[in-house]
């Protein structure tokens, strides 16, 4: 009997194994134009049962019942209870960047009876007896791989295997110090006059499908249903997390903290900003599909496509949606309209077809409806732009040359809009 029962559970098991492998391999994603399918965006300014949305009051009610809708659906309802936040230790390094900067790395650690977690943030910040403006957003493999400062921790835990950066066995080590800085322009951020704070997206919960049993999800107990939430809104209530520690930094103002993502971490990004009404700005690097990008168009990544690959990041009830995009009751533009009135930059990259740039764009120009709604120009174009012509109004965009990356080119748009908004 017991025997059966195994054989039975290795079946299943071998059988799931398979169809993952099997649809890894077959799926060939459209980039395509002209395949992209028929399909009509749900309206934003309209109640669901049907009436108009006509001011701002309006919106706001409407909005509550969208972000539940978002919750439930995709991205997963967090539980209700709160946890503890402790600040355990802050080093400071006064002469950071040659100088430059104070350099802050800070202990943070969450707690829920005998379960904890600890994030470790890392801030750059210009040398003034000023509160100055923050860039916030995750790092993917450790902080120590943003800048070659040797006095940057390197995480304990668990963090994708990458030989480019010498990471092997899932371990961070000193051989990947620095391996990401291209991406972290700390000293032209700095003689700007903003503050970047950075942490590692897997110290509040590693990238891989764990049945939610550590990480963030642990502190929370194991109770789940399908509409329980996945890897990107844990991401997003730890950026919220920080946010709650730089309320009350004496360096920083509270009042204008940028929180970004590239890809991952921008749909991240997007969902923290959404939920988090504090994150005065939000940037999404190359979000892509489940981040920007319209899901109805189907152009590179899909839905059944990243459910598959990553069935950890979302809800179990975002499944429905796989091969089945018109029966989802709202579409990216409407997560992007969340984020109104406050600044948003939405940027893709040429080559990335895969994160679908005119997704990203067309769901920018669709959100600029609500931003209308509240007085301000959303997206000031509605054709895309060409590559490196950005356009900024309360809601910017920008296509640069290359690859999937976040650079200086993308940077320079962010400090400018930065200084459109901040300043
Ligand atoms: C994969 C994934 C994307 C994601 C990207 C990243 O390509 O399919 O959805 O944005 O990884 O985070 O780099």
């Amino acid at each position: 009997m017991v025997f059966m029962k195994i054989i039975i559970v290795l079946f299943f098991m071998a059988a799931f194994f398979f169809h993952q492998i099997a649809y890894a391999q077959e799926f060939v994603p459209n980039y395509n134009e002209t395949l992209v399918p028929e399909y009509n965006l749900p309206k934003l300014l309209q109640f669901s049962n049907g009436e108009p949305i006509l001011s701002i009051d309006d919106w706001n009610k409407h909005r509550s019942a969208l972000k539940l809708n978002f919750a439930q659906q995709m991205y997963g309802v967090v539980p209700k209870h709160s946890i503890e936040m402790q600040v355990i230790e802050i080093v400071e390094h006064q002469n950071a960047l040659n100088g430059l900067a104070l350099q802050k790395q800070i202990c943070l650690q969450l707690k829920q009876n005998d379960h904890s977690i600890m994030l470790n943030v890392l801030m750059l910040l210009p040398k003034t007896n000023k509160k100055v403006p923050v860039f916030l957003g995750y790092n993917f493999y450790g902080n120590h791989t943003t800048s070659n400062d040797s006095s940057i921790f390197i995480t304990n835990n668990w963090v994708m295997n990458n030989p480019d950066l010498g990471i092997n066995s899932n371990k961070a080590g000193s051989v990947s110090r620095g391996k990401l800085a291209y991406r972290w322009p700390f000293d032209e951020v700095i003689q700007r006059g903003y503050g970047m704070v950075t942490l590692y997206y897997g110290d509040v919960d590693p990238d891989f499908d764990d049945g939610f049993k550590n990480g963030i999800h642990a502190l929370f107990g194991n109770e789940r249903d399908s509409a329980s939430w996945g890897s990107i809104a844990a991401w997003a209530m730890g950026l919220s997390a920080v946010m709650d520690y730089l309320a009350d930094d004496a360096n920083v103002d509270a009042n204008k903290v940028a929180v970004f993502g590239h890809s991952r971490l921008g749909k991240a990004a997007l969902w923290a900003g959404a939920l988090d009404q504090r994150f005065a700005m939000v940037i999404s690097n190359s979000s892509g599909c489940g981040g920007a990008a319209i899901s109805r168009r189907q152009y590179g990544e899909t839905l059944a496509r990243i459910n598959t690959r990553f069935p950890h990041w979302f809800a179990s009830n975002f499944k429905k949606y796989n091969n089945n995009e018109n029966a989802l009751p709202f579409d990216q533009h409407q997560l992007l309209a969340l984020i109104a009135p406050r600044p948003l930059y939405v940027a893709s990259a040429v080559d990335d077809r895969w994160a679908d740039p005119k997704g990203e764009f067309l769901s920018a120009v669709a959100a600029s409806e609500v931003y209308r709604l509240h007085g301000l120009n959303g997206l000031p174009v509605n054709e895309m732009p060409k590559v490196h012509c950005p356009s900024m109004g309360a809601i910017a965009y920008h296509i640069r040359e290359g690859k999937h990356d976040i650079l200086w080119y993308d940077w320079q748009q962010y400090l400018n809009f930065a200084d459109m908004h901040f300043r």
